[in-house]
């Protein structure tokens, strides 16, 4: 049985993915609006992996006897005013969640809750691949984003991203 706190941190975590994935299809919308195909595609496709995440810890939380409660997920809040802007606001969120992340790790720790933090380990090392993701785009929007051709060449490469599931089964 999960103890009460990890279990409420986990079904929390469940309404923070799919948080990140409403916040990244924003950012889908907001780039697909400025022309910029590419970074549309990309914040797409990283809604989706938000969603697995999502899936991932109902999963877990319902493998382990955990109560299940979908919360309302909140609409996204920030303004969206600029190419680089956003890619800061998505590096933001990144760290915001790698805190929650810990935390949840965190509190499986202190219930010797070993599985979970198994389970939180694949989440950590994830949680850095994004943030370091996230801190590329905005250095390459910093030395690319202002000159047209640069830019041109930057969307045609986050264009190239495609889907693939995440790599915890469960
Ligand atoms: Fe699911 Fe981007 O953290």
């Amino acid at each position: 049985m999960l103890e009460t706190k990890v279990a409420q941190l986990l079904n929390q975590q469940v309404n923070k993915e799919l948080y990140s994935a409403y916040l990244y299809l924003d950012f889908s919308i907001y780039y697909d609006e400025e022309g910029l195909d590419g970074f549309a595609n990309w914040y797409k496709i990283q809604a989706q992996e938000e969603r697995d995440h999502a899936m991932l810890m109902l999963q877990y939380l319902q493998n382990n006897g955990g109560k299940a409660t979908l919360e309302t997920i909140a609409k996204p809040d920030k303004e969206l005013t600029g190419r680089l802007q956003v890619l800061e606001l998505g590096l933001e969120h990144e760290r915001y969640v790698t805190s929650l992340i810990h935390d949840l790790y965190e509190a499986a720790h202190s219930a010797k809750d070993f599985r979970t933090m198994q389970f939180l380990d694949w989440f950590v090392k994830e949680q850095g691949e994004e943030e370091k993701n996230a801190a590329d785009m905005v250095k390459k929007m910093k030395l690319f984003g202002d000159d047209a051709k640069s830019l041109y060449m930057l969307n045609s490469e986050m264009a190239g991203r495609t889907y693939s599931a995440p790599s915890l089964t469960l």
